[in-house]
């Protein structure tokens, strides 16, 4: 009875022992790991390396760790991008024609949603089961573009290019990772 007890505690421990070794509790979520399963064509391994190490959590973070890190970083690049375009429309708005004032406004605006978004996802990340955000971040991920849209309907350059290019990338974070996970 007591050599049972002991021998199923031991068989108890090797399961738990290699459970624990599969979720990559040791050594497997580094960030360069990490960001190897995500590099692909639409991500590049360097701007996934340099963009999430910026927060010290993204070194042993695994996937799912990362993909709220992605989204805390695409909090803060839409709330720089969008005090920026206030920056725009105070500086060069005022001289420029409707159309370019009316195209800042509209990047404002998508930048406002995707703000509104990232926060929504975010709060309900924690919690909820991560593939119904997909949708949500998809939502996200089109926002760069309205921007852009906007300036190209009236063929006029967009002075929010660079920006809307690195935010664009940023979002195929979040992305990938749930597409990886999902597979
Ligand atoms: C790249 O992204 C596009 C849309 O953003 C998607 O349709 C496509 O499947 C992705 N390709 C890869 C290789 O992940
Ligand atoms: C946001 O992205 C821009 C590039 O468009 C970068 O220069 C800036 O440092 C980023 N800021 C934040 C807070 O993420």
């Amino acid at each position: 009875m007591n050599k049972i007890s002991a021998i199923s505690y031991c068989f108890l421990m090797v399961i738990t022992f290699l459970l624990h070794g599969v979720h990559g509790g040791g050594g497997d979520d580094t960030l360069e790991n990490n960001c190897k399963k995500l590099a692909s064509a639409n991500i590049s391994y360097d701007f996934c390396v340099t963009n999430l190490q910026v927060n010290p959590r993204s070194k042993s973070a695994n996937l799912q760790e990362l993909g709220l890190i992605s989204m805390d970083l695409i909090v803060a690049n839409a709330t720089y991008i969008k005090s920026h375009i206030v920056k725009l429309q105070k500086e060069q708005g005022k001289g420029k024609s409707l159309s370019f004032r009316n195209s800042l406004q509209n990047c404002w605006n998508s930048y406002s949603m995707a703000l509104y978004t990232a926060n929504q996802v975010i709060k309900g990340m924690s919690t909820g089961p991560r593939y119904s955000y997909l949708q949500a971040i998809e939502v996200i991920h089109r926002s760069p573009n309205n921007c852009e849209a906007g300036f190209m309907k009236w063929k006029l350059k967009s002075p929010l290019t660079k920006e809307n290019k690195h935010f664009e990338h940023l979002v195929r974070i979040p992305i990938q990772i749930i597409t990886y996970m999902s597979q």
